[in-house]
């Protein structure tokens, strides 16, 4: 007997213990029943279990719970159940029945503890959970909202950039045309010298048969006939030269690295012996290489033109220009030099910007050098790299073969 009532101490000290009649009515409470309701002894005795009922649970738990029991087994729950200061509290609950010796209900013993935190936190975290799930599926439409908004962008800068390149190429086309016309000022300029001694050749041949004309000489009329002829061929050569070289090409061809020094030699000559510069060549009679031939002697003119130009007003004797052909495994290296001072060390790096120049106006664009770059670069896939040397500038253009 002693033994049991310590159990029921050691239950009571533990746990939160109620007890009611067969009809809900409470006969008693401990103080942990107490305590966690709110409500004191007197109060309790005597009333209603469903004093501390919680009006958020259904009706039917308290069917579930009454069928239970009525039928004489243990009903356990974790019950939702409500203080006397209206708080909320969550015990978990064992109902059991309390028989007689004929197995009749004698009345009904729960046993509770405080679950209350635990349900709280599981409730908090849920909560939490729910955030979390709102705020991925908010950043997932999110990250897709951005990342169409950066498509669109990235769409955009696209569109742009090809407007920009179209516009850049339009601009570089009009240089080039610039530089062609340019160039053709100083090309008939170059044709007008060219004339000018055969044209007065042809005078004197005039005047010759003339006389021969008077003397009935037809032999050497034959001859002066002969003469004029070839005098004309010169001239229609020159025109021809010209002609090719303003020619734009279209398609890559073979060609000799000789012919196009030559074509660049036949346009100069003129300027070259008036400014009394002389061109020293060597390039081998048989090197050929792949590409647009007329840009090349374009830029190769440009280049040996600025030479040219650099000994302007400069008391050097002996000027010369040196072209140098030659082929370094699968490129041809293609060396300019000239001995007219150099290019001065704070320009250097910016010759081959478009429009610098350190000309007058009137005789320089400042184009010469950047086309230099664009046929060498762009159109030839190669490389133009300018130093000064001891007494002047070297440009060498490597360009592949094929
Ligand atoms: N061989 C050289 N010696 C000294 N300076 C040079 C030489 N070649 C080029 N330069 C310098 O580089 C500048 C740029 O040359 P570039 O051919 O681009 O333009 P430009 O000759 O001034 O004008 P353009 O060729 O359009 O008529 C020249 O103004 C000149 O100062
Ligand atoms: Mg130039």
């Amino acid at each position: 007997m002693e033994a049991l009532k310590q159990y029921k101490q050691a239950i009571e000290k533990s746990n939160i213990v109620s007890k009611t009649d067969i009809d809900g009515i409470i006969t008693f409470v401990n103080e942990e029943f107490c305590k966690i309701s709110g409500y004191s002894k007197e109060e309790l005795i005597g009333k209603n279990h469903n004093i501390v009922r919680h009006p958020d649970v259904p009706q039917e738990n308290f069917k579930l719970l009454w069928a239970t029991v009525l039928a004489k087994k243990t009903f356990k729950t974790t019950a939702k159940n409500r203080a006397k200061d209206g708080s909320t509290f969550y015990v978990n609950t064992t109902i059991s029945p309390i028989l007689d010796v004929r197995g009749n209900i004698l009345e009904f013993i729960a046993i509770r503890y405080d679950v209350t935190a635990n349900i709280l936190l599981t409730e908090e975290l849920k909560k939490k959970e729910e955030e979390l799930k709102l705020l991925n599926a908010t950043l997932e439409h999110r990250v897709k909202e951005q990342t169409k908004q950066l498509t669109n962008l990235n769409h955009n800068l696209k569109e742009q950039i090809r407007l920009e390149v179209e516009k850049n190429r339009e601009k570089d086309k009009m240089m080039f045309q610039q530089a062609r016309l340019a160039s053709m000022g100083e090309m008939i300029g170059n044709i007008a010298h060219q004339w000018r001694q055969p044209l007065s050749e042809l005078g004197i041949i005039l005047f010759t048969v003339k006389k021969l004309f008077l003397k009935n000489d037809a032999l050497q009329m034959e001859k002066q006939y002969k003469y004029a002829k070839s005098v004309i061929e010169r001239m229609s050569k020159t025109i021809e030269d010209f002609r090719n070289f303003f020619k734009p090409t279209k398609s890559k061809d073979d060609f000799l690295m000789s012919d196009v020094i030559d074509e660049v030699l036949s346009i100069l000559e003129g300027s070259f012996s008036r400014e009394s510069v002389h061109i020293d060549v060597q390039v081998s009679k048989t090197l050929k290489i792949f590409g647009y031939k007329n840009e090349l002697s374009q830029a190769i003119l440009n280049i040996v033109n600025n030479a040219k130009d650099a000994f302007k007003d400069k008391n050097i004797d002996n000027r010369t220009v040196n072209i140098a052909v030659s082929k370094k495994g699968n490129f041809v290296h293609i060396n300019i030099s000239d001995n007219a001072g150099g290019i001065k060390d704070e320009v250097i790096d910016k010759i081959f910007e478009p429009y610098f120049t350190t000309k007058h106006a009137s005789s320089g664009t400042g184009l010469g050098l950047y086309i230099v770059k664009m046929i060498i670069e762009n159109s030839m896939k190669g490389e133009v790299i300018v130093a000064n040397k001891k007494d002047g500038a070297n440009f060498e253009i490597k360009i592949p073969i094929k």
